[in-house]
């Protein structure tokens, strides 16, 4: 197989070298506008193939594979050309700017039998990969909340603002494990320096008294990246700066005991072992590459597929219409 990289900043040389790195891949084609980037990444993989013009890469029939690595208000129209020319298509996260444009390509690549791999990159990594093993099992019980923070000096984008940079991480993260169907989002941000927010925090209401917390932020002195799931036997946390023990599962638990004739109820605390799970330190993005090969040899969805994509964006654009309207519930429609 062969395939097309369209731009090549600072994610697309990680994907040239995985799709260089699978055995199936034959030969890697890159475009991006940016002539300077061309000639850095042809100096750093000397085997791939440059081409001068997008349509290059759409009307080379060896092409199967067009990956879009290139801002996301750019995502929808290379991702649209490349179905209408044929090509499976990768996007990079997050799949579009509107659920409008995700319903469109979904439906398009549907009807033409191509698939789509949404790189939400963390749900091939081996903590993430053990977190949902954990719940599945229901060693974890039902889960009570997922709170998550996504915080650092980070890069200002001059497209989105820090809840479309950050969020699809940890939103994709949430889809994956939860596995359960969102009903309302809540959201709260701040944009101090331009007209994108910086500061943000979103929540996530689920039935059954479940709920999902997201604090993002491209201002914060430190770096943090955390994810706590409560559930009613254990408690999990991830805790991705963490170089061995990303993963602790914590024995402990609340139980309320209401005492026969007093209506205070008597909270009991259960701090029990601690354990930290061996995981598979395999590169997220060889087994996301591996996946979306395998998918289209199989004719079968990837793991990571359109649907995926626009469940992240539903609740990315929620969020932003709750943040203009300084925290109004925005409903959720599945
Ligand atoms: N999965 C992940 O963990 C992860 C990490 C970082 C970035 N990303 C995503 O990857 C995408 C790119 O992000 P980045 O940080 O590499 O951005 P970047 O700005 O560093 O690079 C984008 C590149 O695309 C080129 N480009 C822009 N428009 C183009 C077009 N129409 N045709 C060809 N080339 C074009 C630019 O010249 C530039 O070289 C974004 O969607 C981002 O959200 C994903």
């Amino acid at each position: 197989m062969q395939a097309a990289v369209i731009g090549v900043g600072y994610w697309g040389p990680n994907l040239i070298r995985n799709f260089l790195g699978n055995n199936h891949i034959d030969k890697v084609h890159v475009y991006d506008l940016n002539p300077a980037r061309l000639e850095f990444i042809k100096k750093k993989f000397p085997e791939i193939n440059i081409v001068k013009t997008e349509d290059d890469i759409f009307k080379l029939k060896e092409i199967e594979i067009v990956v879009i690595a290139v801002p996301v208000d750019q995502h929808f129209a290379l991702a649209k050309k490349a179905l209408d020319a044929g090509k499976h298509i990768w996007v990079e996260k997050p799949y579009t700017s509107t659920s409008e444009q995700a319903r469109t390509l979904n439906k398009l690549a549907e009807e033409k039998g191509l698939n789509i791999f949404v790189d939400h990159t963390f749900i091939y990594t081996g903590a993430v990969r053990k977190m949902k093993e954990l719940i599945d099992s229901k060693e974890i019980g039902d889960i009570l909340y997922f709170d998550s923070v996504r915080i650092n000096l980070g890069l200002f984008q001059s497209d989105v603002n820090v809840i479309w940079d950050l969020a699809p991480h940890d939103l994709s993260i949430m889809f994956y494990v939860l596995n359960k169907k969102p009903i309302a989002v809540v959201a709260n941000g701040i944009a101090n320096f331009y007209d994108y927010e910086n500061v943000a925090h979103i929540s996530v209401y689920f039935e059954n008294n479940c709920f999902a917390h997201f604090h993002v932020n491209w201002t914060s002195p430190v770096k943090i990246r955390r994810m706590l799931v409560g559930g009613t036997k254990k408690m999990l946390l991830f805790d991705d700066m963490e170089n061995s023990e990303k993963i602790k599962v914590y024995d402990s638990g609340i139980e309320i005991k209401e005492k026969e004739g007093i209506y205070n109820a008597l909270v009991q605390y259960r701090i029990g072992d601690m354990y930290s799970p061996k995981l598979i330190a395999t590169e997220a993005l060889t087994l996301g590459v591996e996946e979306f090969i395998s998918s289209i040899k199989e004719r079968r969805k990837p793991l990571t597929n359109g649907d995926d994509g626009l469940k992240v964006v539903q609740i990315l654009e929620a969020a932003e219409v709750s943040i203009k309207e300084k925290g109004k519930l925005i409903a959720i429609q599945n």
